[in-house]
């Protein structure tokens, strides 16, 4: 069968799948362009079933998905991070630091955006060292004040981004004190400080220069993320089947 045919068979399979069942869309995808206190505009259900697994209008998983299973088939596109990491490579820095570069950024590839960097962390706790999880938590806090001395200013991009009289919320400030007094601050620092956007938009990076370093520093579950038990394997299995109906 050709490639092209193959397509037509499974872009088939996938609609035929798509007519057998209901996909009721989580609150928080449409929260703001519906009002969240409205009951859920149910499609037409007759003689359908409600999706409890797989959606047939994504790339299938593997059963037993690996970290980079996610990067390929659910995060992305992960240039962002992937030369992030890169960066913190040519700057020295240490394998956990490259790895938190490597895996900084995907709840905003992947799964929710608002306050990215703590449901990141939260996702690598069971599976990363808690330097790399409070780097990665922490970097979202960070990127708002300047440090001097590790010659990181207030992002340009955030002036363009959140106009010139945005100031962070009072948690921020909260969490920044916080921050400052860890002795990871310079873990979540040097995240920040390799954490930019295109430093060079010609480079390009393969995730598969990371390998040894997901490899030595990533403690891949056996049963695959989202089927390990840990505490935040619901989180990697949402990602994985995102419109169950429960
Ligand atoms: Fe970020
Ligand atoms: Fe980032």
């Amino acid at each position: 069968m050709s490639a092209l045919m193959k397509a037509e068979v499974l872009d088939r399979a996938a609609a035929q799948a798509m007519d057998r069942y209901v996909i009721v869309k989580s609150t928080i995808y449409t929260s703001g362009e519906r009002d969240p206190r409205k009951p859920p505009e149910y499609p037409d259900t007759k003689d359908k079933l409600h999706l409890m697994h797989h959606d047939p209008r994504l790339p299938r998983m593997p059963d037993k998905p690996t970290l980079f299973d996610f990067f390929r088939l659910r995060f992305g596109p992960s240039i962002h991070m992937l030369q992030s990491a890169r960066l913190a490579q040519k700057n020295g820095c240490s394998e956990k630091i490259i790895l938190a570069c490597l895996i900084h950024d995907i709840a905003t590839g992947g799964f929710i955006r608002a306050d990215h960097g703590y449901w990141a962390a939260q996702m690598l706790e069971p599976y990363v060292d808690e330097e790399v999880t409070f780097a990665v938590r922490y970097h979202q806090v960070l990127r708002f004040y300047p440090d001097e001395s590790y010659g990181y200013k207030y992002p340009e991009s955030y002036i363009r981004l959140f106009g010139p009289d945005y100031k962070p919320e009072p948690y921020l400030d909260r969490a920044h004190d916080h921050a400052r007094k860890h002795k990871y601050y310079e873990a979540a620092r040097l995240l920040t400080v390799n954490d930019l956007y295109a430093f060079d938009p010609d480079v390009h990076v393969e995730l598969e220069e990371f390998t040894d370093i997901v490899g030595r520093h990533f403690r891949q579950p056996k049963e695959g993320l989202g089927f390990d038990d840990s505490p935040t394997a619901h989180m990697w299995r949402t990602v994985n089947w995102p419109t169950r109906y429960l």
